[in-house]
């Protein structure tokens, strides 16, 4: 899988310049866009981008909504319909509900489409667009269907964050935090250091934050090896996740990782790998951006399902990722269903109260 390197746009008018020759060769140009991001964004790029007039617009709903079976077969449908070829770029503006989706439905059409990943949250721009990661959620499970596919292009361009609202923004930095746990210590102490949280003050760190996923994702694209590290908090992350995506009261990617890394830190407390300080520092930042305690956490048996969808479970046992120290982490540590269910069960009260079960 070969990673596109990164255009970097200031503003709209040059998001597309550089491939402005080649977009003119395509036979079609589709782009995904989802409603909140059209709403805001779409006149603007279409006035201020001349390479996207002719693009056939296609919205899809917001967020997570759009990481589904029915949308991805209404877009191949209206491919379909319209009997796009080979020669078809699709163009995927938004956050990472729209990249994994738009990626995903260009990567199985007609064997693989070529796509651009134009991504609009923080989220994506650290984490979703890159690695080459496609997929949607099936059976209310996250991402269990997908392939590993690549953007041709990638293109970042900050002022979309300007309307992205805090929780998007508190959501991608979650990502942030977890590529200074796994790999970059000054990182870790740089964001939990700031003053206040913003674009303004986030953006200086989308580079360094792209440059750790990277190296990760070109040593080991298929996620044999070290690739693992980049899933620190979504073993119980994405479990949580599926579990608020089925109640009125969703969570966003985040804040669920946040809570993974938050079990992940107390794991390997527990383990003996991480000492107390540490992970008192990584509890009380995560406590303190993402308000853990005031999550009703689901219980063991209402997460039991997705934890047994995990991608990483190898001979029935859970494959964490947990920490020795900040930027120090390993992979494939393995644990059965009933010692993390034991683990969870001590979780629940210390995330509320902070007091490590047996020192009570
Ligand atoms: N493929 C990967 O490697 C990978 C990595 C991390 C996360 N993800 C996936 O990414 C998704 C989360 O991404 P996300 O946080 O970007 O969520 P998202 O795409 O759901 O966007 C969050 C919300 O922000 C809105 N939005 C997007 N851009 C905006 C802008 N510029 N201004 C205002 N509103 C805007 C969207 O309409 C949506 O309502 C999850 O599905 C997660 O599984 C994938």
């Amino acid at each position: 899988m070969n990673h596109p390197s990164i255009h970097w746009a200031e503003d709209l008018t040059g998001l597309f310049t550089p491939f402005a020759q080649s977009m003119s060769e395509y036979s079609k140009i589709y782009l995904i866009i989802d409603e909140q991001v059209s709403t805001i964004w779409l006149n603007d790029l279409l006035e201020q981008c001349p390479e996207i007039h002719q693009a056939n617009v296609m919205e899809i709903p917001n967020g997570e909504e759009g990481k589904d079976w029915d949308i991805l077969k209404h877009l191949l449908d209206q491919w379909v319909d319209d009997a796009a070829d080979r020669q078809s770029l699709i163009i995927n503006i938004g956050g990472g509900a729209t990249t994994d989706l738009g990626g995903f439905a260009a990567s199985i059409f007609k064997r693989g489409l070529d796509f651009f990943h134009v991504p609009t949250t923080l989220m994506a721009m650290v984490d979703a667009s890159l690695g080459g990661k496609n997929g949607i959620n099936f059976h209310g499970v996250k991402n269990i269907i997908g392939t590993f596919e690549a953007p041709n292009e990638l293109i970042i361009c900050p002022t979309f964050l300007t309307s992205l609202p805090d929780e998007a923004l508190l959501s991608g930095m979650a990502e942030m935090l977890k590529h200074g746990l796994i790999k970059d210590q000054a990182l870790w102490e740089a964001l939990t250091s700031l003053d206040e949280i913003t674009a303004e003050s986030l953006t200086p760190f989308i580079q360094r934050n792209i440059q750790i996923k990277l190296q990760i994702v070109e040593d080991d694209p298929f996620e044999q090896g070290e690739r693992k590290l980049l899933n620190f908090g979504h073993t119980i992350g994405h479990a949580i996740e599926s579990h608020f995506l089925q109640t009125d009261q969703p969570k966003s990617h985040g804040q669920c990782v946040a809570l993974g890394m938050a079990f992940a830190s107390f794991v390997s407390f527990h383990q003996k790998m991480l000492k107390l300080e540490l992970m008192d520092e990584i509890v009380e930042n995560l406590e303190d951006l993402y308000q853990l305690s005031d999550m009703s956490l689901p219980t063991w048996n209402e997460i039991h399902f997705y934890l047994l969808q995990d991608k990483k479970n190898k001979s029935g046992n859970i494959q964490m990722v947990l920490l020795k120290q900040m930027g120090k982490s390993l992979f494939n540590q393995s644990f059965s269903f009933q010692e993390i269910a034991l683990l969870y069960q001590d979780f629940i009260p210390f995330i509320q109260t902070k007091k490590i079960p047996d020192s009570n």
